[in-house]
């Protein structure tokens, strides 16, 4: 019997399009096997880098609440609250490239129809640093892992040769993606940084680069709150913060935008959706603005007893889509992948009570 839930997207089979994002449910070879094990249908690792790693001497991440009834958001602990977003300031992980490798051969090996996506990370501007991404391409492929996702948009790196500097550098896009498919031959997605008004330029330098999919969003560049009783940040250490990355349901919107914006400027080509999905409602959305593969991080860290994971969220994911595909009669969703596009229109295409108007500008005579 076939499975309506498979998906092939970017030349990999997925069992199902689902896929834990490069986090910390990701972040450890004990965490993907349970993934795994759970039934979700890829991972991309926590972000893999050769440069040193030293996180916060605080809380990395927050996961921030509000409700109907002063409906303000904080992380504070209150009755009746609803999850609203992540906040983090964590960088890519700390566990070096010669432990990882190890762990991916064996990720793989338990798990061999499941999707092992490495996602990794150097800098820019010297031959050292394309040396750099070569030699974690080439070691993760050779670990097994079925594809490479290249981190262009972590958005509190210091180094402003790494992660969400360099996304609105086509040059630099291009130089990174030379160095890594002159090496390895597995499909190659990008992950960009929503934060930027060239994000399609730089979607379309990458995929005549050679990139298989642009994955998006990576977390929205922001601050945390100040509780105004304390007059202290909900996070900070010493009293000080720097910006971080939001998360979760409160990005969706946002994030929906950045990837119709791709995928009307490239319809015939792959994305794979990010942000703020947290159920069947969210991950359709990604759908039909084109995403054919659907990456979760907030929603699977904030389910309690799954070990950060998102053992439930995935039975529920597979669920609810095998329901939504049976009760409408698609064979897979492929068959209403996009169908949103067309009707994503400019303003002015939006028809007004009267005849007359002509997008603001006066009528010429
Ligand atoms: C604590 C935390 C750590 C993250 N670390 C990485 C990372 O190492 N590499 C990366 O590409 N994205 C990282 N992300 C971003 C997520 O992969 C994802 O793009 C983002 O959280 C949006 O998805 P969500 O709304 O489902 O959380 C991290 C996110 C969080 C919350």
């Amino acid at each position: 019997m076939t499975n309506p839930l498979a998906t092939n997207f970017t030349g990999l089979e997925f069992v199902n399009p689902f896929v834990l994002a490069s986090a910390p449910p990701t972040e450890s070879k004990r965490k993907i096997l349970k993934a795994f094990e759970s039934g979700w249908g890829g991972v991309v690792t926590k972000t893999i880098g050769l440069h040193p790693v030293e996180n916060v001497a605080g809380p990395k991440t927050i996961f921030q609440r509000t409700s109907e009834e002063k409906p303000y958001v904080s992380r504070s602990k209150r009755p009746d609250t609803v999850p609203h977003s992540s906040w983090n300031w964590e960088l890519i992980s700390d566990q070096p490239l010669e432990q990882w490798l190890p762990d991916l051969e064996e990720i793989k090996a338990t798990y061999p129809d499941r999707m092992l996506i490495a996602s990794i990370m150097a800098g820019a501007g010297s031959i050292e640093e394309m040396n750099n991404w070569k030699k974690l391409a080439t070691a993760v492929v050779n670990a097994g892992c079925d594809a490479i996702e290249l981190n262009m948009s972590c958005p509190h790196m210091d180094r402003k040769d790494m992660g969400a500097h360099i996304a609105n550098d086509e040059d630099i896009i291009r130089s990174v993606l030379a160095a890594v498919t002159s090496v390895v031959d597995v499909p190659i997605w990008v992950k960009l940084t929503p934060s930027t008004s060239t994000l399609a330029d730089a979607a379309g330098a990458a995929y005549e680069a050679g990139a298989s999919a642009i994955s998006l969003c990576n977390t929205f560049p922001s601050l945390p709150l100040m509780d105004p009783e304390t007059m202290k940040f909900e996070v900070e250490v010493d009293g000080y913060v720097t910006s971080g990355g939001q998360g979760g349901l409160a990005i969706l919107n946002q994030a929906l935008q950045r990837v119709s914006d791709i995928s009307r400027a490239y319809p015939d080509k792959a994305i794979s959706g990010i942000g703020g999905i947290k159920g069947w409602h969210e991950a359709f959305n990604f759908i039909v603005q084109g995403a054919g593969n659907l990456q979760v991080c907030t929603a699977a860290m904030e389910e309690k007893g799954s070990g950060g994971v998102g053992v439930k969220l995935i039975q529920e994911l597979k669920t609810d889509l095998a329901d939504y595909l049976e009760r409408k009669g698609f064979a897979s969703i492929e068959e209403f992948r996009g169908i949103a596009r067309e009707r994503i229109v400019e303003h002015s295409q939006i028809r007004r009570k009267s005849e007359g108007y002509n997008g603001g500008y006066e009528k010429s005579a």
